[in-house]
């Protein structure tokens, strides 16, 4: 097949447009760049060397390439100059009526053949399509920044566009050794409208001082291993962009989570736009500076002092109980590991063994240390031996009854004074507190599965909790190398209530066939750098699980854009739970 599109005008050589320009040449074809004025072209055509040399320096390009590629690129300021061009790319700034103006004139200059796309983020595609006679060869084309490294683009159709464009502006964008993905027009496309969504929930979640900025961020990185926290991200996006571009996905779906969080609005209006202006949520040393000079350097240290913590018991025989008391062990502690048998005990504490093998295997671990590990644990069959503890952990089966049985019992027969902590990630810590007689000592910690690798804890404190608790508990977990963030005691907690909101969002969007599985995985990972796409998430987890989290959100907060999306219920009706199963949204039986 001829390669597509072999001469491309780039109109608006900012920070996008001079890096599609860039990428273009790069793949051999002739560019033709066209910026607003002389002196804006000239400032272009430097920032061009600049950003080439940049590379040459960072051994990207060899001279010899960037001699050949600034050869391909000739840049001017006239529009009329995009009448040789098979495909144009717009990327001025993001103003409707701005490139309105630009598509009907680009309309008039070009051949009919040629295809016209925008650049834009979150403006209607459609609208700019409206501005032109030939709405059938317009699409969007949004790269992301930096555009050099950043591998996906949205290729955005809209229900004018000839399906032949948009399969030509997909090759193209392969042949520039990108990854497209297919999106309809709708505000934020696939990765935006994910993305923002989310970071929308995290600044309201700071706004109402539910967890500091540091507690959000961290938790968001070490929990779900994204490779920034959101409100950091907010200040590299800019606050204002942000703004905008959930102006933009409120206007069109009228969901509340869209609308920008108040705190959004003052941060602009006080010129506080993120790093560019050297202060968003943080403070930055410099305007465009990325080091932050007012944040937190580690964890939230505790308030007050701390109750002496020197044994600890572990309540359960599962996953979660095994993974914890692998931390405490490992961390020097002698832990009872207390299940509802001897049997079942000491059935985990082989699982423990194996584990432990593992590291050794992998030389993250000595043999000494994993028998001094291995030392430490006592499996018991009898609540009752845990009378003489000064903490206890508590991972049994997620269910309220079964929980407040256990804390009732723990009430009875633990000493007094000792700490008592759960790890739920669903049940209302205040309603484990509240099976006792003393709720004051009554703490969530809410470890991330697989407990010894995830550095994670949640310190959930209720209305109650003592602060000398919450101090303990904090210390702790600074003991056995783990990073707590402290939050209080609501659904989801800070991680589960910003990332399953994010998962729904993205069943969603495929329940309506706006994008599919592949593409939004494909879209989430290279777009903002995560780990996993949504749908090998949700497959991970478990759909069964990740239902009841969003039932619990939604119950708590009733916010209509917090119901589990249907497709989400179906699957799970069927008995589809992910890979447990061999099938949630994908089918792993048949890989
Ligand atoms: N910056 C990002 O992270 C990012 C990421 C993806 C998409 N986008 C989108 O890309 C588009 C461009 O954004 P940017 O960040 O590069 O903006 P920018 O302000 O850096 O660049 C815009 C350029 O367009 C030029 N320009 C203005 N009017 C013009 C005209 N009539 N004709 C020709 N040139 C004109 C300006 O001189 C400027 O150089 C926007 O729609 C934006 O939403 C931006």
């Amino acid at each position: 097949m001829e390669r597509p599109f072999p001469t491309v005008a780039v109109v608006g050589l900012g920070t996008m447009g001079a890096g599609v320009a860039v990428a273009v040449a790069r793949s051999g074809r002739r560019v033709i760049g066209i910026e607003a004025d002389e002196a804006s072209a000239a400032r272009a055509l430097a920032r061009i060397r600049e950003a080439t040399a940049h590379a040459v320096a960072r051994e990207r390009l060899t001279a010899e390439e960037r001699t050949g590629l600034l050869a391909r690129i000739a840049v001017g300021h006239a529009l009329d100059a995009a009448a040789g061009a098979d495909l144009v790319i717009e990327e001025v700034p993001e103003r409707l009526e701005l490139k309105r103006e630009v598509f009907a004139e680009l309309d008039r200059i070009c051949p009919a053949s040629t295809v016209l796309a925008t650049g834009t983020t979150a403006l209607s595609v459609t609208r700019i399509a409206a501005a032109t006679a030939r709405p059938d060869r317009v699409l969007g084309l949004h790269f992301f920044n930096p555009v050099h490294s950043m591998k996906l683009v949205e290729v955005v159709r809209t229900v004018l566009t000839a399906p032949q464009a948009a399969e030509d502006a997909a090759a193209f964008a392969r042949d520039l050794g990108k990854e497209p993905v297919a999106a309809g027009d709708r505000a934020g496309f696939v990765v935006n409208g994910l993305l923002f969504a989310y970071l929308n929930q995290a600044a309201a979640m700071y706004e109402s001082k539910y967890a500091t900025r540091e507690d959000i961020d961290a938790a968001m990185r070490l929990g779900c291993g994204l490779p920034m926290g959101p409100l950091a991200l907010l200040d590299l996006i800019g606050v204002d962009t942000a703004r905008t571009v959930l102006e933009a996905m409120y206007e069109q779906s009228k969901d509340r989570l869209h609308a920008p969080a108040p705190i959004l609005g003052q941060l602009v209006a006080a010129g506080l736009l993120g790093r560019k202006s050297g202060r968003g949520f943080y403070t930055y040393e410099a305007p465009g500076s990325s080091k932050a000079v007012d944040a937190a350097a580690g964890p939230t240290l505790p308030k007050a002092a701390g109750r002496e913590v020197r044994t600890v018991g572990v309540c359960g025989s599962g996953t979660m109980a095994t993974g914890i008391v692998e931390v405490f062990a490992k961390a020097g502690y002698p832990v009872l590991l207390a299940a509802r048998s001897q049997e079942k005990a000491e059935r985990a504490k082989a699982q423990l063994a194996k584990s432990l093998e593992r590291s050794v295997a992998r030389g993250r671990l000595t043999g000494e240390q994993r028998d001094a590990a291995l030392g430490l644990v006592t499996p018991v069959g009898r609540y009752a031996e845990l009378a003489g503890v000064d903490l206890v952990v508590e991972a049994v089966a997620e269910d309220l009854a079964v929980k407040r049985e256990l804390f009732a019992a723990l009430d009875r027969i633990v000493r007094p004074g000792a700490v008592l902590a759960t790890t739920t990630s669903s049940l209302p810590v205040i309603s484990c507190a509240s099976a006792t007689s003393r709720p004051q000592d009554v703490i969530g910690m809410h470890f991330f599965n697989p407990a010894p690798a995830m550095r994670l804890v949640e310190v959930v404190s209720t209305v109650l909790t003592a602060p000398d608790v919450t101090a303990t508990v904090l210390e702790l977990c600074a003991k056995v190398r783990k990073h707590p963030v402290e939050c209080g005691d609501r659904a989801g907690f800070i991680v589960n209530a910003l990332l399953f909101p994010y998962l729904n969002d993205a069943v969603r969007m495929l329940q309506e066939h706006y994008a599919t599985v592949d593409d939004i995985d494909t879209a989430m990972k290279l777009g903002c750098g995560y780990p996993m796409g949504p749908f090998e998430l949700l497959d991970v987890v478990g759909l069964d699980v990740s239902l009841t989290i969003e039932q619990v959100l939604h119950q708590e907060f009733r916010e209509p854009g917090l119901a589990a999306a249907p497709l989400l219920e179906h699957l799970v009706a069927a008995g589809c739970l992910g890979r447990k199963t061999g099938r949630g949204f994908r089918d792993h039986a048949r890989r």
